[in-house]
């Protein structure tokens, strides 16, 4: 037996939940769970992360989690459970499976096109970190980390799974073209990944472009990539072509612990009333049961599963409306009576299981990630971000004085557009300027220089925030400002 921790949410959680389970159970899955206190209601005892202590203990202990969806309470300051659990646990990869199921009526399966999508999504980076600030009353700035050691975990991952899947094609989606450091950084790791991979057919599609190409030819592709938000909106967008958030799931996979949960949220509008459709959560379990190597009891269920919807039993969500729907129950019964039917379409083949050891690793300290430097870093300059209500020739005229003999006045923009040595009167401004200060002929600095300008500067304009310009080797470590 192995043993994992459950968690059954808010909202539908339980119901999906212990349908789910009921399901596990007729099929004799070799698991045994441990239920642990997570979600709103956990929150409302007082509890700032949603968890008690000893649901923490427990699925550190075990590595694996199962959840139900869980609400975020509304207001200011209480961060997301399922935010914060993927985030904690560093499960980096958020992996999401689309694939056409018969008795699932889309304009796809209508049209014929068949869909197989698995979107792979950065889970910890990005804008998800939340780390936000005014910097005046008008202007709002978040800051988007995209790292080399943690896109390389995900990408690595992603190539990993679509190499064991037999997948034919792994596809970047990215705003390198516009996000040329961030994004650009992404992409870099994704070709360095690629070179291990020659079998498979790697390449890239701007983010725009890649969702206009799902909605028409959604069969061209098979293994996806992304960073954090933009997967977000492109595995919604894959959930759709299949029909829906009701039969999207998803697994948070890390090196230690692994968190498997349905796509879709809490459905206040329809808890307790027996009708939600488990079919996500139930996708979810039966991709938990293939990462801990329960092939066989995985293929069964997902078996009945398939036979199921084919034989046009659904929930209230879906299917055909001149057919009566069952509730949460009865769906879970009719899969369990189909256990040991195979599907006519897509049949999973019954492997034998192959147990993974899921003893998690007890960690003394917190890993670092780190690259190895190979070149030369040396800082070069400044961007100061100042409050102003000024035109640009006169932020100029007075920044211009505090370079002294060490910075350069380089350029000066308003919302990144150059407004100053050139610019447009048609440029509206913002009370808030970047003032771009570099060192006489790129000569390195050190960081009292720096501090030399910005106590000077300060006594002529509000410094709302700094950025340092550095340089690794020739290679410029920053953005130009467009117009630039
Ligand atoms: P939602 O996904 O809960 O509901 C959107 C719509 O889809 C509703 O009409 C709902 O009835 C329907 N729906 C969702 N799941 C269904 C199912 N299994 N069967 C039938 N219909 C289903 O999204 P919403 O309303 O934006 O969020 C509600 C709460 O859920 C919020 O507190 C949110 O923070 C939380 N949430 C939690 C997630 C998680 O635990 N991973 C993910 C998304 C939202």
């Amino acid at each position: 037996m192995i043993k994992i921790a459950v968690a059954k949410g808010d909202g539908i959680g339980p119901e999906i939940m212990d349908a789910t389970l009921s399901i596990f159970k007729a099929a004799g899955v070799p698991l045994e769970y441990q239920l642990v206190d997570m979600g709103k209601w956990v929150f409302d005892q007082g509890h700032p992360t949603g968890m008690t202590p000893e649901a923490k203990e427990t699925i550190e202990k075990l590595g694996i989690l199962f959840k139900g969806p869980m609400e975020t309470p509304k207001g200011k300051g209480v961060k997301s459970i399922n935010v914060t659990a993927r985030k904690t646990w560093n499960t980096y990869a958020n992996k999401r499976t689309f694939q056409t199921l018969h008795g699932v009526d889309t304009v796809f399966s209508k049209a014929g096109i068949p869909i197989d999508i698995t979107v792979v999504r950065e889970n910890i980076e990005d804008t998800y970190g939340g780390i936000e600030h005014m910097l005046t009353h008008d202007v709002a700035l978040s800051r988007r980390f995209i790292t080399r050691p943690g896109s390389m975990q995900v990408i690595k991952y992603a190539f990993e799974m679509a190499r064991q899947k037999g997948a034919r094609r792994i596809t970047c989606g990215h705003k390198a073209n516009i996000m040329k450091i961030t994004d650009g950084l992404f992409l870099e790791c994704f070709y360095e990944v690629a070179r291990q991979y020659p079998e498979l057919q790697a390449d890239d599609v701007i983010v725009d472009d890649l969702c206009m190409k799902m909605v028409t030819r959604p069969d061209l592709f098979d293994v996806v990539v992304l960073t954090n938000l933009q997967g977000d909106i492109v595995s919604d967008l894959c959930a759709g072509l299949v029909g829906g958030l009701g039969f999207a799931p998803s697994a948070n996979v890390g090196d230690h612990i692994s968190i498997f949960e349905a796509v879709h949220g809490t459905a206040p509008d329809i808890t307790g009333k027996n009708v939600a459709n488990p079919t996500a959560l139930l996708l979810s379990g039966i991709g938990m049961l293939r990462h801990l190597g329960l092939l066989e009891s995985a293929a069964n269920i997902e078996n009945a599963l398939l036979y199921t919807l084919e034989q046009g039993v659904h929930t209230g969500d879906f299917g055909d409306k001149s057919k009566p729907s069952v509730s949460t129950t009865e769906f879970a019964q009719a899969i369990i009576s189909n256990l040991g039917q195979v599907p006519h379409h897509n049949p999973k083949p019954m492997l034998s299981d192959q147990p993974a050891s899921c003893t998690v690793m007890t960690l003394e300290e917190n890993p670092m990630l780190v690259s190895e430097e190979t070149e030369d870093e040396k800082i070069v300059g400044v961007d100061m971000f100042i409050e102003s209500d000024g035109q640009p020739d006169y932020i100029a005229a007075k920044c211009q004085r505090h370079g002294g003999v060490k910075f350069n006045l380089i350029t000066i923009s308003n919302r990144g557009t150059q407004v100053w040595p050139t610019g447009s009167k048609f440029t509206n401004l913002i009370n808030q300027y970047r003032v771009r200060f570099e060192s006489i002929n790129l000569e390195g600095l050190n960081q009292q220089d720096v501090i030399g300008l910005y106590v000077s500067l300060s006594g002529d304009f509000k410094i709302c925030s700094l950025e340092l310009l550095n340089m690794w080797g020739d290679k410029k470590a920053y953005s130009l400002a467009q117009g630039q």
